[in-house]
């Protein structure tokens, strides 16, 4: 019998699509349920993104396409990201793939070599360790639990970076934490970043427009511009636009690193289609208030959910400053049982799972992205449901003895 390559052997099912796919069982058996768990925006872009999408069809070419992206693309890419205080990019630093997924995963096979190393905070977003895992790299974990925040010190930085590490991966702000970096913050950590020349460095900074409280989003690169020729900025339609399933990413970064990723792009799926390139033309040259409003919608959010997680005995949650996650510690519960339902809290994934079984309320255990303390609330469900789910909840720990 022929074997699967090892490869496959190592990318793991994503533990937060197990979550959904029980959550969308039990409803599908008539449980009333609510979702905290997978990480979409839940809105739609405006419709004038449809309707570039439908004039598009009326002059489609039916042609195989650009393997960096459109022009039209790479010029909107580029105008969006002066627009957070990156210029100075050309088309030439810059590739498009099927969302920062692709994007991320074209750079890992880029970047890595089996057994090269690249180093990222804990907790991480999940396909970072598949990605890694997938391409064989060695991963080199960088702890940052609740006390600090879920933020990387500049200490444990410089530690990481004096083994010369291929790669050093930083996602601001953060899923599954929600923490912002402030900029002194990212000052201290840029400041490490310069005296260590050996290693790429990747910003994902794809919810950099959904920034609360007024902190502003920083880059490594405003802070240290020297850093440009081997940093790479990470971006992505999906969170910002509301529009996840249309699958737009793109980078900027070095000459010779954008080119590599057009040459994977030229090998894995040749070009974005024209339909979803004019889409995302579209969202990222047209009206921004959609944009604008969720983002004061998802703060408002935020302080809803810490309102009654702040009401809950024994959790620790710094609170989040951005994207749409929070990421309470819930560790004080573990070893409790569900008094009405018997269902044990040994540790997040059965804590999750009796709160789902007993609640309807589905959450990611925080396993999934390395800090097993914890869970992911993803809050975008519709308005309605979030005070009930938040209640729940409240319910639930109140009733673990
Ligand atoms: C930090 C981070 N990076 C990248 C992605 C992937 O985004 P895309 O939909 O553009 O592939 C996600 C999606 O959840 C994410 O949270």
């Amino acid at each position: 019998m022929p074997q699967l390559a090892s490869r496959v052997g190592r990318a793991k099912p994503s533990a937060i699509m197990q979550v959904a796919e029980k959550a969308k069982r039990l409803k599908a058996e008539g449980r009333d349920i609510i979702s905290f768990s997978i990480g979409v925006p839940n809105f739609l872009p405006g419709e004038h993104v449809y309707a570039a999408a439908r004039e598009s069809l009326t002059h489609d070419s039916g042609q195989y396409g650009s393997n960096r992206g459109s022009d039209a693309l790479l010029d909107a890419s580029l105008a969006h990201m002066a627009e957070v205080g990156l210029a100075g990019f050309t088309r030439a630093n810059c590739a498009t793939g099927i969302g920062a997924k692709h994007v991320i995963f074209n750079l890992a096979e880029a970047l890595l070599d089996e057994g090269d190393t690249i180093v990222f905070p804990t907790p991480y977003w999940t396909s970072y360790l598949d990605i890694a895992e997938i391409v064989d790299a060695k991963i080199d974990l960088l702890p940052c639990p609740p006390e600090q925040s879920y933020k990387l010190r500049p200490e444990q930085l410089e530690a990481a970076l004096a083994k010369k590490p291929k790669v050093f991966l930083f996602n601001n702000p953060s899923n599954p934490t929600g923490m912002v970096y402030g900029r002194d913050e990212i000052d201290a950590l840029a400041d490490v970043l310069v005296r260590h020349p050996d290693t790429w460095i990747i910003t994902d900074d794809i919810y950099n427009r959904m920034v609360f409280d007024g902190i502003g989003y920083h880059n490594f690169l405003h802070e240290r511009p020297e850093l440009r020729d081997r940093l790479i900025f990470i971006d992505s339609l999906s969170k910002t636009y509301g529009m996840p399933g249309w699958r737009v990413g793109f980078m900027a970064g070095p000459e010779q690193v954008a080119k590599a990723v057009v040459a994977l792009n030229s090998n894995h799926i040749t070009n974005i289609p024209e339909v979803t390139t004019a889409a995302a033309v579209a969202a990222l040259t047209g009206p921004q208030d959609i944009p604008r409003a969720k983002n004061a919608e998802f703060a408002a959010k935020r302080d809803q959910v810490m309102d009654v997680l702040a009401q809950i005995p024994g959790l620790v949650c710094p609170r989040p400053q951005g994207a749409f996650y929070v990421f309470p510690d819930v560790s004080a519960y573990y070893g409790k049982t569900h008094g009405p339902t018997g269902l044990k809290a040994g540790n997040d994934i059965e804590l999750c799972s009796a709160l789902l079984e007993a609640k309807g309320v589905a959450c990611v255990p925080g396993s999934a992205f390395g800090e097993p303390r914890a869970l992911r609330i993803s809050y975008t469900c519709p308005t309605p449901q979030l005070a009930p789910g938040l209640q729940r909840i409240r319910e639930f720990f109140a009733e673990l003895t």
